[in-house]
């Protein structure tokens, strides 16, 4: 019987199915927004979080990548703004592609985008619409149910905020506005 055994080069060129990130660059603007198509499906111009980005740019400088292999698989991004006078951001969306989900991908995204962005120090939370088995156990924390302000329809139940100040989940209050330059 024979035996097949990784030599060590093979090993080098194995799949480590180990997902990386990197800042996202203008060629990656066509495969960022097939996955949003693939993942939100045509409804996701009529979302409420997508009017916000619609009136507050995304910063592009904390558009993340993910890859997989050196295949880039997944994207998340973050919206600058504000509420009740504190500048912090909005995550989303986020998104991986159905191939390599369940990779760790999507948390790694939502992670790094977080330390990045807050280690900054010009704002004060990481604020997203999401799941609160999905964000939870990441350091997102529930909201006071409607004291967030949204342009628009959302379920309060999923406005959960990420803050070094751990009462902000609870007291941040006010109408979702614009970034303040200070
Ligand atoms: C949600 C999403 C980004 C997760 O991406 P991912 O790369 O597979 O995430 P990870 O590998 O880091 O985590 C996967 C784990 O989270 C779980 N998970 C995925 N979506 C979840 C959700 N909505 N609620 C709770 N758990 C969820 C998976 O079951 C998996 O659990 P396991 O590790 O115990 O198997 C991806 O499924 C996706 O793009 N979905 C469609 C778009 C979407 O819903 N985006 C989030 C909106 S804010």
């Amino acid at each position: 019987m024979t035996s097949v055994t990784a030599t060590p080069a093979d090993a080098a060129s194995m799949p480590s199915r180990v997902p990386t990130v990197r800042p996202a660059t203008a060629e990656d603007t066509v495969f960022i927004d097939d996955l949003q198509a693939i993942a939100f499906g045509p409804g996701r111009f009529a979302r409420t979080a997508f009017r916000i980005r619609e009136r507050f740019p995304i910063d592009t400088s904390l558009s993340l990548v993910a890859e997989v292999d050196g295949v880039a698989c997944g994207s998340v991004w973050m919206t600058p703004i504000s509420i009740g006078g504190k500048n912090g951001y909005m995550l989303g969306p986020l998104a991986t592609h159905p191939n390599y989900r369940k990779l760790g991908a999507g948390k790694l995204l939502a992670r790094e985008v977080t330390k990045r962005a807050l280690a900054r120090g010009e704002g004060e939370f990481v604020m997203l619409v999401g799941d609160r088995d999905y964000y939870c156990p990441l350091g997102w924390e529930p909201t006071t149910l409607g004291n967030i302000q949204f342009p628009g329809p959302v379920d309060p139940t999923r406005v959960l905020l990420f803050a070094e100040d751990r009462t902000l989940a609870s007291t941040l209050t006010g109408p979702i506005e614009a970034w303040q330059e200070r």
